[in-house]
């Protein structure tokens, strides 16, 4: 039996496990119920009684070897495998970058038009999106008979006539107005409502940016030396400018303003459809009607205003051809302003 013990105690020594199972599987053969090691204690009841002594000592031994020496190995093994894939870690590698919101198009564009009319001193003015018609339509020198007040254009709120969802911005001009008195320089970014069908071109509602500017002596000089100043601070210091005149209820006289194509420098594409031009916002003199019905004396003060759409801006920026991505929100088409300023 004394030889059967030195055998195991040898086999344990060599033994060796290249990881956590290996260690198991020895703790499994050696020292488990039906391992060997028991199987000497279950022998040991035949062992003659002078022996019993000696013997008991020698498995014990070698259980408590076989113990320390299986937990070692075992021990060792698991910290190899850390240390392997610790190994596999490149700590030299760029950090993937964490996931980061983007600005959107029509907020950046939105606020790049603000910024240069605040170059020119104007301050943002705000009002409100539900709107009555006095503040869309009356002040603003529409007729009572005016296309723009059919059902086609405006929502109406309720089964009153009187509350609208507002169709332009310009309803912040009249609000202003009527609470202060010239020289004003405002500029009322904000969202509009229209009843159109929502396709690539037309949206039930979309974003305008107003600016007013109403003081002693103001002419259609002070209108054209701003629209150009704004052109090319924000399509490029090449743009050029053309008025053509239009027709608004509360301007007069009325233009419209294009700008030469950004996209062909006005040589001439599809984009443009060959004109060289294209068209981003309506403009004029604030009509003398419009002053009176604020509270402002059309004999002492004079003004101009204008207006524009964010996302047409956006689209000539960006070329966005669908105007329904800016509302959908689909990461896909926000991801691409990351870099954006
Ligand atoms: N309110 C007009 C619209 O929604 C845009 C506009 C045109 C605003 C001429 C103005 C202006 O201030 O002078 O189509």
């Amino acid at each position: 039996m004394l030889d059967k013990i030195k055998a195991l105690h040898a086999q344990i020594e060599a033994a060796t496990a290249a990881n956590g199972e290996e260690a198991e599987a020895l703790r499994i053969k050696y020292l488990s119920k039906k391992g060997e090691i028991s199987q000497l204690m279950a022998d040991f009841r035949n062992v003659p009684a002078e022996q019993k002594r000696e013997i008991g000592q020698a498995i014990n031994e070698l259980k408590n070897f076989a113990t320390e020496r299986i937990n070692m190995l075992r021990d060792a093994a698991e910290a190899a495998s850390a240390c392997a894939s610790a190994a596999a870690l490149d700590l030299t590698r760029t950090p993937a970058p964490s996931a980061m919101g983007t600005r959107h198009p029509l907020s950046l564009v939105r606020e790049e038009i603000t910024s240069i009319f605040r170059r020119l001193g104007f301050s943002i003015a705000d009002g409100p999106e539900i709107e009555d018609d006095w503040h869309v339509f009356s002040a603003l020198n529409f007729a009572e008979d005016h296309p723009a007040r059919d059902m086609q254009d405006t929502f109406f709120i309720g089964t009153s006539p009187e509350v609208v969802l507002r169709t332009h911005t310009s309803s912040v001009q009249t609000r202003v107005m009527e609470h202060t008195q010239p020289p004003i320089r405002i500029i009322c970014p904000g969202r509009v409502y229209r009843n159109e069908a929502i396709s690539a071109r037309a949206h039930c509602f979309f974003h305008q940016v107003e600016a007013l500017y109403v003081d002693r002596n103001v002419t259609f000089a002070d209108l054209r030396q701003t629209l150009l100043y704004f052109a090319r601070e924000m399509f490029g210091p090449d743009t050029q400018i053309r008025l053509r005149p239009s027709y608004f209820p509360f301007t007069e006289p009325s233009a419209e303003m294009d700008i030469s194509c950004n996209l062909c420098g006005g040589k001439g594409c599809s984009f443009c459809k060959h004109t060289g031009w294209v068209e981003i916002l309506g403009c004029g003199m604030v009509d003398p009607n419009v002053l009176s019905a604020c509270g402002i004396d059309p004999e002492v003060y004079s003004g101009f205003a204008l207006g524009m759409g964010v996302e047409r801006i956006a689209n000539l920026k960006y070329r966005v051809n669908d105007l329904r991505l800016f509302s959908e929100n689909d990461v896909r088409f926000l991801d691409e302003f990351t870099a954006a300023r």
